[in-house]
């Protein structure tokens, strides 16, 4: 196997600090790349301080060298670390993150800082950063500088630059160093066009091995997905504008094994309107093939994204060019505005200043400009296609709860999605990337179109014993990992285990349009799998109904089956429902089992340590 991107042979990267003379090391702890991507701009300011930074991934380090930096002079550790799902690390970070709670390392004389990412509409927000930036300094660390902390409820662009601005000027002063000039903007990778490279040596949105989508070899994971066909695609939806769809992916033969509560990641491709436009408004043979490296012969990572390859392969497969381009970007394309007004225009706009951050806030997140949307609005912007492929962050894999158990479906997974469609203030459509693109894999003619795929394990698990009451509470596509969670239960039944209890609360706008899997549950209502079906219909009467005010109603029965040790499952959005519900429960708690407020948040607590309360939930 020959991974894309080079991995650092030597994981000490002490070693590698000194032969590549750096004393600055930003290690990053990153699930969809924003951390990984803000270690690399940290790493790169360095260099407007007289300092030398480079950027690492704590997974290919040995991290037990930490307690060596001090042998490194004037050197300093810096972590951008994401918090995942419900506080935990991300998966490059694990292994740090054990070492950290087991360690005992001495880290005297090392000195840090950390920029933490998460999302406040989690419980457990930025968990991470704070356990790092904790943890380090009990073993003895120096804080150079204050936790940071940015928010992807917000705007965590804003958050990172906000807390860089005060972060260099203290490191500044803590190192006695100055500031030898303003931001820096040197390229990163070299570009060499492959005019003579033969076509199979030419990456084709493969993720690491060249030729891994064809000649297919298992074991699959994140860097060597399964490519599955896709058996079924059908609308959920009755009625109504919107769509959801059913997909159910065929492994056969692949060896993937899943549980029910696993998510499935899919990776997309962009669409090739956009790709198309972009191609034109660039002026640039999008069938070009290319290579960007390095110029940093020490990086760990020797290439953006697999290279060789295409613009269209690039654009379409490796790069994201529908979020909001962060300021970064914005400033270095700057220098290739035309007219004199967009340069001010984008050096504003990407500016730290109040007015810049205003402007940005307003203009790039409000308006929800994409990269395209911004090369539209500023004609006179003309940056190479190199240099951009180099600014764009990569093209994520999306995650989806298996609404399937391998107990009945061990052949296939089950998606449940809901097509992503929206209208901007500019009077753009945006169209979500992953569910646009599924929503054309139908098999046609028994031509069964194939979708890149692997298996992430979740936490989320039915209790061990079958008998055990559960209470699943899953509005919209919260519904997903219910209907595998229900089809196990329905599966023991029938094999004659005893089962308990099986509550589940669904709600959706109109009974009329968005009852997904209607029939399915009011089977399952009828065959006794499920014990109760409560459905919140939100927009069928004057008042919103919604499942946890049917979760209040029925708090007799809810505490009942929570005394007796039942679990309760929540899972959909993590903006509001996942909130609503877990206050709805602590009342219930207060009134039912005669808590006071803060017995009941406690109460609450152990069950989720417990494993007892347990949610699946994005937003
Ligand atoms: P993207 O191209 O990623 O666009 C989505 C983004 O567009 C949003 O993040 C938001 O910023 C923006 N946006 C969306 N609507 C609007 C609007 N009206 N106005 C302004 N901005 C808007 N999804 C499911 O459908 N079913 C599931 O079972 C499921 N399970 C998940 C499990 C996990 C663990 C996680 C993390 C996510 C899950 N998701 C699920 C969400 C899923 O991963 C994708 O985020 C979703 O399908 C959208 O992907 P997309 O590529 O189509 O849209
Ligand atoms: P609404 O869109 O009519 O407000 C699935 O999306 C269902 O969840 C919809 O019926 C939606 O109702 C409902 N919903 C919206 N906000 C909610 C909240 N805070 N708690 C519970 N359900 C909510």
């Amino acid at each position: 196997v020959q991974p894309a991107q080079g991995r650092m042979s030597d994981p000490s990267f002490i070693n590698k600090m000194k032969s590549a003379s750096r004393n600055v090391i930003v290690f990053y702890g990153s699930q969809t790349g924003t951390a990984e991507e803000f270690a690399g701009r940290l790493a790169k300011d360095a260099q407007g301080y007289g300092m030398k930074g480079m950027v690492a991934d704590p997974e290919e380090c040995e991290m037990d060298n930490l307690g060596s930096l001090p042998e490194i002079e004037n050197s300093m550790a810096i972590f951008c670390m994401a918090t995942y799902g419900e506080g935990d690390p991300t998966d490059n970070a694990q292994e740090f993150y054990n070492w950290l709670q087991n360690g005992e390392t001495d880290l005297t004389g090392v000195k840090f800082a950390v920029f933490g990412l998460g999302n406040k509409t989690y419980e457990h927000y930025n968990a991470m950063g704070k356990y790092v930036d904790k943890r380090l300094e009990e073993l003895g660390a120096e804080r150079v500088f204050e936790l940071g902390m940015g928010d992807d409820d917000a705007n965590i662009e804003e958050d990172f630059v906000t807390w860089r601005e005060k972060f260099w000027p203290a490191v500044c002063e803590h190192f006695g160093v100055e500031a030898t000039g303003d931001q820096v903007s040197i390229r990163q990778y070299s570009l060499t066009l492959n005019d003579e490279v033969p076509q199979e040596k030419v990456y084709k949105g493969e993720i690491a091995r060249l030729g891994s989508f064809l000649n297919q070899k298992p074991p699959y994971d994140a860097k060597n997905p399964f490519m599955a066909p896709v058996n079924v695609n059908r609308e959920l939806h009755k009625g109504g504008d919107r769509s959801c769809m059913h997909i159910e992916f065929d492994i056969t033969g692949s060896k993937i094994r899943y549980e029910a509560g696993d998510h499935v990641a899919v990776y997309p491709v962009n669409d090739p309107e956009i790709v198309d436009y972009m191609g034109k408004r660039l002026n640039i043979d999008l069938d070009q093939v290319f290579t960007l490296t390095n110029v940093d012969e020490e990086a760990s990572k020797k290439h953006p994204f697999p290279c060789p390859t295409t613009y269209r392969i690039a654009l379409s497969h490796y790069l994201d060019v529908t979020s909001n381009p962060r300021t970064h970007i914005l400033r270095e394309l700057a220098e290739y505005a035309g007219d004199e007004k967009d340069k001010e225009f984008l050096m504003k706009l990407s500016s730290s200043s109040a007015e810049g951050k205003n402007l940005y806030s307003d203009w790039v997140v409000k308006d929800r400009r994409n990269i395209s949307a911004v090369l539209e609005d500023l004609p006179s912007l003309n940056p190479p296609i190199d240099h951009l492929c180099e600014l764009l962050p990569r093209l994520q894999a999306r995650y989806y709860s298996i609404s399937s158990s391998p107990k009945v479906h061990n052949t296939s997974i089950h998606i449940t999605a809901v097509v992503v469609k929206y209208q901007t203030r500019t009077d753009r459509t945006m169209k979500g990337v992953a569910t646009n693109w599924l929503a054309l894999k139908k098999p046609v003619n028994g031509i069964k179109p194939k979708v890149p795929i692997f298996v992430r394990k979740s936490q989320f698990r039915l209790p061990f014993k079958a008998n055990t009451p559960v209470i699943m509470i899953g509005p919209g596509t919260g519904l997903a990992p219910f209907r595998g969670f229900i089809q196990e239960r329905n599966y023991l039944k029938k094999d004659g285990k005893p089962v308990g209890d099986t509550v589940l609360y669904f709600g959706c706008r109109h009974k009329a349009h968005d009852f997904i899997y209607q029939e399915e549950l009011e089977d399952y209502q009828n065959d006794g799998t499920l014990s109760k079906l409560h459905l919140a219909f939100s927009r069928d009467t004057d008042k919103k109904v919604y499942v946890q005010h049917l979760l209040q109603q029925n708090m007799e029965e809810t505490w009942k089956i929570i005394e007796g040790g039942g679990h309760v499952y929540v899972c959909g959005d993590a903006r509001n429902m996942a909130r609503d519900v877990h206050e709805t429960l602590e009342k219930i708690l207060i009134e039912c089992g005669n808590m006071d407020k803060e017995k009941a948040a406690n109460y609450v607590k152990q069950m989720q340590n417990k494993g007892r309360y347990s949610c699946d939930v994005w937003s």
